[in-house]
């Protein structure tokens, strides 16, 4: 399982300006255990029906009798067309699980209506080998509807007879435009929870149904997910890793001014999981002008020679999360073959030289008094991404009641969609 390193964040370790003491932390966690009752109370609550998302079996099935009979059709092209909540998944498990290069399909999310980029991909894309999987929950979002919008006209002239059988669609089972057009053209669909926010719906068909037609071993997702949530109930508040983790982050906010949360994965593969962290961090938590820590992407090692700097001796205003991956999958040894100025490289392992990199920074920033913790993650597998992902979206939920926002709703991006709007009618 997934384990927490906080020594860093406490004022034993980084002094008394900057970090927070053991008994401070454990008082804290005790007095807001309720809130981890009151977020599974509310499981069947709108927004807090992630936690629901586990125990979906009849989903599972539905998608593997889909995925066998998409076998036949010998997809050389996944194309997720979605945005936000409805495409930041789907990459961060594509990165973490599947092969870096060469993946057979190839699972592309298209979250973006950047002309270039787009033309070069439809150019590059065979088109009878192309599965466009279209999701969007409210079904009307303008990138993936014109992105559909484009796939259509192109698979149209190409297979007018049954251009329907390049598309599933994952969107509301009631409302929106999606949900008309799959009725109307016969398009199969898969159903997005209701309850189930954008940025929380990772773990339902939204992520899922392209992790499945990719490969992805699905049922260790949920099972990962499952296990984190059977270990946020446990009876001591301070042993509690979400509770630990939101707590961490709102008491160096309010009593350390830590208002920035860098997401630090040493691990190329985890990285798109701070992408994703940071849309759920951001929509869930910046709500008014005093309440919202500001989400911030790194990678270990790459951007200590970008970042790092800024960490070390600029502004303390962070806190560093970092992942570190305990065994890695795959990890080339260097032979003996670096001359001797640099002879300490050789013969070691670059999981040994990855490691050093991070004990290093972290505990450089430790002396130069910058919170930063560590989530310990045994290995990269779909289990332990399951696990995150639910550790997370319970953690941010916890936020928002400490905060005293609404985690769920996302009332400012509203504003600039309807002048958008206003200006293509
Ligand atoms: O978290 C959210 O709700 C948003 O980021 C949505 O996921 C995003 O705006 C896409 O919305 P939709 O799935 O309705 O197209």
């Amino acid at each position: 399982m997934l384990q927490l390193d906080i020594q860093n964040i406490l004022k034993k370790k980084i002094g008394s300006n900057n970090g927070i003491s053991d008994l401070m932390l454990n008082n804290f966690c005790s007095k807001n255990g309720k809130l981890v009752k009151q977020v599974f109370r509310n499981k069947n609550k709108l927004g807090y029906d992630f936690l629901n998302l586990p125990d979906d079996s009849a989903l599972l099935r539905k998608i593997k009798k889909f995925v066998t009979e998409q076998k036949r059709n010998k997809w050389e092209n996944i194309i997720v067309l979605g945005i936000g909540g409805s495409a930041l998944g789907a990459i961060a498990i594509r990165d973490a699980l599947l092969p870096a290069f060469n993946q057979k399909p190839r699972l592309i999310v298209l979250d973006n209506i950047g002309p270039k980029y787009t033309a070069d991909l439809f150019d590059d894309l065979n088109l009878s080998k192309t599965l466009f999987v279209v999701i969007s929950k409210s079904g009307t979002t303008t990138e993936p509807m014109v992105l559909y919008g484009l796939a259509k006209e192109r698979l149209m002239k190409k297979f007018p007879k049954n251009y329907q059988k390049h598309f599933v669609f994952i969107t509301d089972p009631k409302k929106g435009l999606l949900r008309k057009i799959a009725k109307k053209e016969n398009i199969t669909t898969f159903d997005i929870p209701p309850k189930v926010g954008g940025r929380f719906s990772v773990l339902s068909s939204v992520g899922l149904v392209p992790a499945a037609l990719a490969g992805v071993d699905i049922n260790g997702l949920l099972k990962g997910a499952h296990l984190m949530r059977e270990a946020i109930k446990v009876k001591h508040p301070e042993k509690n890793p979400a509770l630990l983790l939101a707590s961490a982050q709102y008491l160096l906010d309010h009593k350390k001014s830590k208002s920035i949360t860098v997401m630090m994965p040493y691990s190329n593969a985890l990285f798109k999981v701070g992408d994703w962290y940071r849309q759920l961090l951001a929509e869930s938590i910046g709500k008014n002008k005093d309440t919202g820590p500001t989400p911030v992407n790194a990678l270990g090692t790459t951007d200590q020679h970008s970042q790092l700097q800024l960490y070390v001796e600029g502004p303390n205003n962070k806190l560093i999360i970092f992942l570190r991956i305990l065994k890695h999958i795959s990890d080339p040894k260097l032979g003996d073959v670096l001359p001797k100025e640099i002879g300490y490289l050789n013969n070691k392992k670059m999981s040994i030289i990855l490691d050093a990199a991070y004990t290093g920074t972290a505990e450089s920033l430790a002396k130069h008094q910058t919170p930063n913790l560590t989530i310990e993650i045994p290995k990269v597998d779909a289990k332990n991404l399951g696990a995150l992902f639910m550790l997370f979206e319970f953690q941010v939920a916890l936020l928002g009641l400490l905060y005293k926002v609404d985690a769920f709703s996302q009332p400012g991006v509203e504003h600039s969609k309807q002048i958008t709007k206003k200006l293509l009618s």
